[in-house]
């Protein structure tokens, strides 16, 4: 539920070497705080679990874009796993070669792939024939030859959450089998593309090995295919997906990972690129927040506290469970607890039915597992900041974010002339602000 690396000190919890209360303190709450320690470790035992074995790591940027921990991966070796030109430019801001950055998503721009190709990226990881031939006009255009990969849509449903569920016929990705093998004869006559490998993501989340298992061997028997055909690919992209532990969860090993594609390469020429997002991160982040007030309705009793689904989004976008701990008074008598968010919506529920110490205005507490798609998905929904975030290493700790103020998003904003007669007020007016509609 929560690396090693936060702990508790005569019952306060700390974060390696540094006590979250402090932090708490110098910088407010609602605040993301990670440690680097427990992102490293996470690396190096993926890293070592797959020694020996013909492996690029490319971390799914979207699960947290932060450039510190980017440059913390980069200096790991990991490369990164893009889906839109802002996260191309983040993980080479970030010290990440283009060379080790692979692009998929579902609707590339034209201006994306041109960035794309301009920087070397390592492949395109296609999701269609439309877009196949949209990167062989741009690349065309540039005078260059784009290494793509064709993304299969393997039909294996994984138990997962309905919405990060993404390998069924039904979702929008990829393409299905005998679709993504026409593509791949397609790339291979276009002038301006490079077939270089298939591409599989089957979701995210996934706790067991067999759809892994299931999906992976589909896409080795179609290099197989095509290989028999003459079209020798290099590479294969198996994506991300990996569970983490957020209640009881018994994660996949990346040890049992590393153990089937050994088994499924048997001697074949193929390099092999992962696409980790969660399993580097998600357990490297809490998110801090205090109680505002407590609260006793028909019959529940309710901790209302200063981090809402504006700040992690999980428990109400997809029912995500998260621990939640105290930062002190740790040894209260326990009382069951409902612990909700500010925002203005019923969804906005942390946590359910809890057994927490009694705790009363102003004590902190930690919500547990939330360095994946926590500050990534946060927002300014209600015109809350946006948190703030705090990464550790031993006993440093640097706020790597500042939070962002309403007032920073107003001053953007501007009120057309019409409205009030007078001239448009900030930003000094807006695009065809010509009079009254
Ligand atoms: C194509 C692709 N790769 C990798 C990932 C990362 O998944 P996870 O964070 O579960 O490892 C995702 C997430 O949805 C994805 O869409």
């Amino acid at each position: 539920m929560i690396a090693e690396t936060f702990h508790r000190r005569d019952g306060r919890l700390w974060c390696e070497g540094v006590d979250l209360a402090d932090l708490a303190e110098r910088w407010g709450t609602p605040l993301y705080v990670y440690s680097a320690t427990a992102v490293r470790r996470r690396v190096r035992r993926f890293r070592t679990a797959f020694a020996g074995l013909p492996v690029r790591f490319c971390y799914a940027v979207k699960a947290n874009p932060h450039l510190a921990l980017l440059r913390l991966l980069a200096r790991e070796g990991v490369g990164a796993d893009t889906v839109s030109a802002g996260e191309i430019r983040r993980a080479v801001r970030a010290g990440i070669a283009p060379a080790d950055i692979v692009f998929a998503g579902v609707a590339k721009t034209d201006e994306e792939i041109r960035l794309a190709l301009e920087l070397g990226i390592l492949q395109f990881n296609v999701e269609s024939r439309e877009e196949l031939a949209r990167i062989d006009a741009i690349a065309g255009a540039l005078g260059r030859t784009a290494p793509v990969a064709l993304r299969v849509n393997p039909d294996v449903a994984a138990a997962t959450h309905d919405k990060i569920a993404t390998g069924r016929r039904t979702d929008k990705f990829g393409l299905p089998p005998e679709e993504a093998v026409d593509a791949v004869r397609l790339a291979a006559r276009l002038p301006h593309v490079t077939p270089v490998g298939i591409h599989l993501h089957i979701g995210s989340q996934i706790t067991d090995l067999a759809p892994f298992r299931t999906a992976y061997a589909r896409v080795f028997a179609l290099v197989d295919r095509l290989a028999g055909e003459g079209i020798r690919l290099r590479r294969l992209d198996l994506g991300g997906g990996f569970g983490v532990r957020y209640r009881d969860e018994e994660p996949v090993a990346p040890e049992a990972v590393a153990a089937l594609v050994a088994e499924l390469l048997a001697g074949r020429e193929l390099e092999l690129v992962f696409e980790p997002g969660r399993a580097f991160v998600a357990e490297a982040g809490v998110l801090l927040t205090r109680v505002v007030y407590r609260k006793e309705s028909a019959g529940r009793h309710l901790l209302v506290v200063d981090a809402g689904m504006n700040d992690l989004l999980r428990p109400a976008l997809y029912d995500a469970w998260h621990g939640i701990l105290p930062v002190t008074a740790a040894d209260a008598p326990e009382e069951t607890v409902d612990v909700v968010g500010p925002v203005c919506e019923s969804g906005d529920v942390l946590g359910r039915r809890r057994r927490l110490p009694q705790l009363a205005r102003g004590d902190l507490l930690a919500i547990a597992t939330v360095g994946a798609y926590g500050a990534a998905m946060a927002s300014t929904y209600n015109s809350r900041p946006r948190p703030a975030e705090v990464l550790v290493a031993g006993d440093r700790a640097v706020r790597i974010t500042p939070r962002r103020e309403p007032e920073e998003d107003m001053a953007r904003e501007c009120i057309p002339a019409w409205l009030d007669g007078a001239g448009a007020t900030s930003p000094g007016g807006g695009d065809g602000d010509g009079g009254p509609p």
